[in-house]
């Protein structure tokens, strides 16, 4: 045969594969998600997200100290709230001392220049697992939104460097953006799940929080009027766009893998950076299907991740992240 073009001499070899390569993976692509509990000495596994743990106050110094040290830069933080603690206004949330902020306290004293994020959303204090106030067997959005700026504020006075609202109410980044303006925390940044699906992927998510939507039955069992719906892509492009009018600095897409073509559409309108969450279900399941040996787990993880770079994401939250971390380094 006479080819005018050989397309696999570009794949001949290792070297020249990653000579042409297009995109890749590092370690400044990652935030590491952390979820921490009250105690001491705590380093609790998750059941459903097998070698992911919520640590104590005391450990967490520890493991800060580690995803520095392997250039692992930001981490954002979930906070388990104690059962009595939890209430339909998500009172707790707003505790300055609370486990949310003096976690903020403990890594900014631990490790000064690691970027703090948090997560804005009440359902970790929600009696009712929303991510909002309930009225009238409704998540009520103003109510939800006065109350989560108030909670943004409170990472801010902690030392948190972005706030993260992933609850999905209307209006929120605006009200956060204010908030912190009114009160001089004019650097403190927004990275916002600006396309968050009613995805059952969160499961074990839930699981690590015990945060499941929809106890007793005063309270919707699912998440399906706020977040979005998984037949619809234009959607997500509106609700992306009406965050970065609002002052969002960052935008978010999540799940990662089912969404990576909504993470194409809003890369090819927008400018700013855009966040993939690899979720927990999507952890889970390669956990999983390694464990009865049905998946090569890094060859796999190293794939996914990045194929969520490909996709045009800038930033990774990740459970992977020190996976991936001790793959290429
Ligand atoms: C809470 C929140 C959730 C996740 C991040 N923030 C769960 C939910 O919306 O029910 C999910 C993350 C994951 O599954 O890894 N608002």
């Amino acid at each position: 045969m006479h080819l005018l073009r050989r397309n696999r001499r570009l794949r001949s070899s290792e070297a020249l594969r990653s000579l042409v390569r297009e995109h890749w993976i590092t370690p400044n692509d990652f935030i590491v998600p952390v979820f921490v509990v009250e105690g001491t000495q705590v380093k609790d596994e998750i059941a459903s997200m097998p070698g992911y743990y919520r640590y104590s106050l005391d450990v967490l110094k520890q493991e800060v100290r580690e995803l520095w040290s392997m250039g692992l830069k930001a981490v954002l933080i979930f906070a388990k709230a104690e059962d009595h603690l939890k209430d339909n206004k998500g009172t707790e949330a707003l505790n300055p001392d609370g486990l949310m902020q003096r976690a903020v306290k403990t890594i900014k004293d631990t490790v000064p220049d690691m970027l703090v994020m948090t997560d804005v959303a009440l359902d970790p204090y929600s009696s009712y697992g929303h991510d909002g106030i309930i009225t009238n067997g409704q998540v009520d959005n103003d109510q939800s939104v006065a109350v989560l700026a108030e909670m943004a504020l409170t990472h801010a006075v902690a030392g948190a460097d972005f706030v993260a609202p992933s609850d999905m109410m209307d209006g929120r980044i605006k009200a956060i953006r204010d908030t912190l303006e009114e009160a001089n925390f004019k650097d403190t940044g927004i990275m916002s799940y600006s396309a968050k699906y009613a995805s059952s992927f969160y499961g074990p998510f839930r699981d690590a929080l015990d945060s499941a939507p929809g106890a007793g039955n005063e309270s919707p069992k699912d998440k399906k009027t706020y977040q979005m719906d998984f037949g619809n892509t234009n959607e997500a492009i509106e609700e992306t766009l009406v965050d970065i009018e609002e002052g969002a600095d960052m935008v978010m897409v999540k799940p990662g893998l089912c969404y990576l073509d909504i993470v194409k559409s809003i890369s090819e309108v927008v400018t700013v950076p855009i966040a993939v969450y690899q979720v927990s279900g999507e952890y889970a399941m390669v956990k999983a299907a390694a464990e009865k040996g049905w998946l090569d787990h890094d060859a796999v993880l190293l794939e996914q991740l990045t194929a969520i770079k490909r996709a045009g994401a800038s930033l990774i939250a990740s459970y992977f992240a020190k996976d991936a971390i001790r793959l290429i380094t």
